[in-house]
This record gives structure tokens, C-alpha cells and sequence, in this order.
């Protein structure tokens, strides 16, 4: 009897080592397979990129690249001969620049995905103030636009495009957007800070791309806003980065001179820092009608106000004591004012806005204003 038990013990000790075994073999198998993993990323790791070259020429057996960064080399290809032409992008070995494969050129970058295409809706009657410029910007773009055979018979060449300036939040975009949408045009729009900071190495082929863009979506307005991040005077052109920022820059202009005043391709360009631009962007031919975009005086000020709060059931509101308040505000702040009134309302449960739900959403922009730098916008004018 004691014998049996004995067995049984064993035998279940047995089962409960076969078990276990299996379960660690189970474990050290799923180990060694995260192992191999590892070693196989770690491995990725350690292969250093590869560079991304544009073919200049070919040179007997090899060729010339061009590297981002603007240096050339002559190097050999792995590639089967006769496989690459010149403008060609391929990717090479960082170590001796060996050419190890041919990259299509739109799958580097689509222009598309990097700028803002539309097609605005804004009207003209959504500008407040603003009237002298909107006139100028109807002459000098959307009539070439609409009529360009006018120009033909008179013998005369419309602007390619214009700069606006001014302080910020003034309506500077907002002009453009209704200009675009007045003469039906695709509005392609360009942040230059974005553009030199983001495409190191592809800011003057992504402006070629643009200008692409811009002809085969024609009528089109392409808007560059902060141009001064593109167009800025440069004093000294030390780092790469300062003389990446000039290539890009001197595509644009040879872009604005390659097409003609009355292809239906415009350019506004938009800067709250005039002072510092190049004047080669400027001259004759280029972006040669300035027109300055001012906060908005009193009538200025009582029309946006109108605009941005005629959706908006006020009680007691009167306009000209709530202008006189918010003397020396842009339109984006009087925008923001009636936003804010509006809610000011919403918390108190009512929906319609009264004379002290204004009072408190001036007081509350106008704070806000010195947290957001206005006063740093000051310090340069
Ligand atoms: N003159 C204006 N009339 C009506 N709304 C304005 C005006 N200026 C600014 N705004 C409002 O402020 C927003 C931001 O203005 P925006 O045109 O982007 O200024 P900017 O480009 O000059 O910095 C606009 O979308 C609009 O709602
Ligand atoms: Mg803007």
C-alpha cells in the first residue's frame, strides 16, 4: 500500500516536472526568438542611412552627385549601367557615397501634402476697413486675372504680385483669401518659416514644385506668409543652414522671373518685419506693389466689430462706446473680443450678449495681449 503511494507521489512529482519543462522550454524558446529580434534591430541601428543624392552628370563608368548640403562628388554605382540619367535622386552609402538605388522624385516629397490648397470662400464684405487696399488688390489682381486681354490691348504689364505688410492679425491673410476667392483661384499657401525650417536640403526644389503646383492649378494665388523667414537681408552667410535658406530663396525670385505678368499665376507675399527684407524681392518685376495693412482706426474697428458679431444677439451693446474701448486692437482681437463675449454669455446661461459680457471680454484680450507678446512684436516696431 505504502509503495503505491509512494509511486503516486512520484509520478505526480514526474508529471509536475514534464510540466514545468515544457514551460521553461516554451520560455527559452520565445526568448531566443526575442533575442534574434533584438540582434536584427540592434542591427538596423548600427547600419548608418542612407544619403539622399541628385545626379549631375555622368562621367565615363561613374557620376557626379550632388549632395543636400550643395558639395559634389565623383563616386562609383552598384546599379546596372544605364539605369540613371542626370536629375535623378538616389541614395548612397554614407561611408565611400557608393549609389545603391534610384529613388522616384515625387515619392520624396508630394508638394501637396507640405502646402495648404483651397479653395477660399471669403467675400469681400467679410474685410472690415481695409477699402483702399482691397481697391489696389482688385486692380492689380484680380482684374489681370479677370481681364487680362484689357491689359493686352493697352499695352501694359500688370504686377506678378504684391507684398503686404503690416503688424499682425490686421487681415492681411484675410485680403488674400478674398481675392483668391473673388477671381475663383486656387490659393496655395506657403508658410516660409515653415518651409526654410522643415525641407533642409529641399526648400528651393519644393518652391520649383510650388510654382508647378501653382501653374497647373491655374487661376492661382500663391500666398507666402512670414515671407521675412525666406527673404530676410543676410549680412554674413556663415553656417549651411544660412546658405540653404539663400538657395531656396534665390529660387523663388528666379520662379517670380520666369513666368509672365499675365500668366494667371499671382504672388502675395505677406511680412509684419518690412524692415528686414532683401530689397531684391522688391524690384521691378517681382513683388513691386507694397501695400501696407494698418490696424484698424475708429470706422475700421466699428466695421470688423459688426462683421465678427452680426451673428450675435446683443442686448444694450452700443457700438460706439465698446469701439472706443478697444482702440489699438487688431481685427484678429476684436474677433477674439466678440468670441469671448459670447462666452462670457454661455456661462452665465443666457444667449444673449450683453454690455457687460463685451466689457469683460475687452478686459480679458486685453491681458492676454501682454502674455502674448505683443510687447515682444514692440520691441522690433
Ligand atoms: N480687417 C478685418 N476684417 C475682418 N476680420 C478681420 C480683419 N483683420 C483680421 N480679422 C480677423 O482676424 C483673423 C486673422 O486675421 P489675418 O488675416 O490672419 O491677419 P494677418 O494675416 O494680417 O496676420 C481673420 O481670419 C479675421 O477673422
Ligand atoms: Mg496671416
Amino acid at each position: 500500500m505504502a509503495k503505491k503511494g509512494d509511486e503516486e507521489v512520484i509520478e505526480k512529482v514526474m508529471y509536475g516536472y514534464s510540466v514545468e519543462t515544457s514551460q521553461l522550454e516554451e520560455e527559452n524558446r520565445i526568448l531566443k526568438q526575442t533575442l534574434e529580434h533584438m540582434k536584427g534591430e540592434l542591427k538596423k541601428f548600427q547600419t548608418p542611412p542612407l544619403m539622399v543624392a541628385e545626379i549631375k552628370e555622368k562621367v565615363g563608368e561613374n557620376y557626379l552627385i550632388k549632395l543636400n548640403n550643395g558639395n559634389e562628388f565623383y563616386v562609383t554605382s552598384s546599379l546596372n549601367a544605364g539605369t540613371l540619367k542626370s536629375g535623378d535622386t538616389v541614395l548612397v552609402e554614407q561611408k565611400n557615397l557608393t549609389i545603391t538605388r534610384k529613388i522616384s522624385n515625387s515619392t520624396l516629397f508630394n508638394v501637396e501634402k507640405f502646402v495648404i490648397i483651397e479653395k477660399p470662400t471669403i467675400t469681400w464684405k467679410e474685410v472690415g476697413g481695409l477699402e483702399k487696399q482691397a481697391n489696389e488688390i482688385q486692380e492689380v489682381i484680380e482684374l489681370p486675372l479677370k481681364k487680362p486681354e484689357l491689359f493686352r490691348k493697352v499695352g501694359i504689364h500688370p504686377p506678378k504680385g504684391i507684398l503686404l505688410y503690416g503688424p499682425p492679425g490686421t487681415g492681411k491673410t484675410l485680403l488674400a483669401k478674398a481675392v483668391a476667392s473673388s477671381t475663383h483661384s486656387t490659393f496655395i499657401e506657403v508658410v516660409a518659416s515653415e518651409l526654410v525650417q522643415k525641407f533642409i536640403g529641399e526648400g528651393a526644389k519644393l518652391i520649383k514644385e510650388i510654382f508647378q503646383l501653382a501653374r497647373a492649378k491655374a487661376p492661382s494665388i500663391v500666398f507666402i506668409d512670414e515671407l521675412d523667414a525666406l527673404a530676410a537681408k543676410r549680412i554674413e552667410m556663415g553656417t549651411s543652414g544660412e546658405r540653404e535658406v539663400q538657395r531656396t530663396f534665390m529660387q523663388f525670385l528666379a520662379e517670380l522671373d520666369g513666368f509672365k505678368s499675365l500668366d494667371n499665376v499671382k504672388v502675395i507675399g505677406c511680412t509684419n518685419r518690412k524692415d528686414i527684407l532683401d530689397p531684391a524681392i522688391t524690384r521691378p518685376g517681382r513683388l513691386d506693389r507694397l501695400i501696407h495693412v494698418p490696424a484698424p482706426d475708429a470706422e475700421g474697428i466699428k466695421q470688423i466689430l459688426k462683421i465678427h458679431s452680426s451673428k450675435m444677439k446683443l442686448d444694450k451693446v452700443k457700438v460706439d462706446v465698446v469701439v472706443k474701448k478697444m482702440e489699438g486692437m487688431s481685427g484678429a482681437e476684436i474677433k477674439a473680443v466678440c468670441t469671448e463675449a459670447g462666452y462670457f454669455a454661455i456661462r452665465k446661461n443666457r444667449t444673449i450678449v450683453s454690455k457687460q459680457d463685451f466689457d469683460s471680454a475687452i478686459e480679458k484680450v486685453l491681458s492676454s495681449e501682454h502674455t502674448e507678446g505683443k510687447d515682444f512684436m514692440g520691441m522690433f516696431g
